[in-house]
């Protein structure tokens, strides 16, 4: 496998990976899939979210979380008081893995080989974005991300020390509770999803406050301008 080292661009900005990842071949996944989907979001975001792979209608649509599991991840942070315009969302790997039954192309996990060849596009994202939060949806990228020892299930919700940014949190897949099998277990992890995710938008919330912008810079001595509330 050759990976996508040699298919990023040797200037590195958002609009460049993204046009870059479009010629991709670093695996076999860029044979079967419709188009590569690169992540959404502002250079300037303080949260990015980060999940396994785009889905069918990620695939057809060409961007991140649009489909099903996207519409609830919408919900969850909304919840968390985090508008998504204001996020950096994507995959770790970034072209769809399915298998074909009919008509319908189902889900296929990432190998580690597979998620391995995609990292480099991550890891340029994450140093482009230098996300003050990042947010691991589900196990796979949580094993990508955070280990293969990690558990989502019993470490989700909480900040993690990484050294992917100041602030980390893993959480399950907006998918696997679209997945769970009767109504009740679906509204329980939606509850425990949700609440997951308004941790994250307390830690949102309270960025500016633990490092205030005007702290960083060296305050003018012959400005009028004065902190911000006060
Ligand atoms: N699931 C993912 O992990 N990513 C998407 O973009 C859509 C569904
Ligand atoms: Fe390249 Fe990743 Fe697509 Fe594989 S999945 S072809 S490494 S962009």
């Amino acid at each position: 496998m050759r990976g996508a080292g040699e298919f990023l661009p040797e200037r590195i900005t958002l609009p460049t990976l993204r046009a870059a990842v479009a010629t991709c071949r670093g695996c076999p996944l860029y044979l079967h899939a419709t188009q590569a989907v690169f992540g959404e979001g502002e250079v300037s975001a303080r949260v990015m979210l980060i999940g396994e792979q785009p889905g069918d209608s990620e695939d057809l649509a060409g961007k991140p979380f649009v489909g099903p599991a996207g519409r609830l991840l919408d919900e969850a942070l909304a919840a968390g008081g985090i508008p998504r315009d204001r996020t950096y969302v994507t995959n770790v790997v970034k072209h769809f893995k399915f298998t074909q039954r009919g008509k319908r192309r189902i889900h296929d996990k990432p190998t580690r080989y597979e998620v391995e060849a995609c990292r480099p596009w991550l890891t340029a994202e994450l140093e482009l974005v230098a996300p003050d939060i990042v947010v691991v949806l589900g196990a796979t990228a949580a094993q990508a991300l955070l280990g293969r020892a990690f558990r989502v299930t019993k470490a989700r919700g909480v900040e993690l020390e990484t050294s992917l940014a100041r602030h980390t949190f893993a959480t399950v897949h907006p998918a696997s509770v679209l997945r769970s099998p009767d109504e009740e277990l679906r509204r329980e992890a939606r509850d425990a999803l949700f609440a997951d995710l308004r941790a994250v938008g307390e830690c949102y919330h309270r960025l500016d406050e633990r490092h205030p912008i005007t702290a960083t810079a060296d305050p003018p001595s012959n400005s009028s301008a004065s902190p911000s509330g006060t």
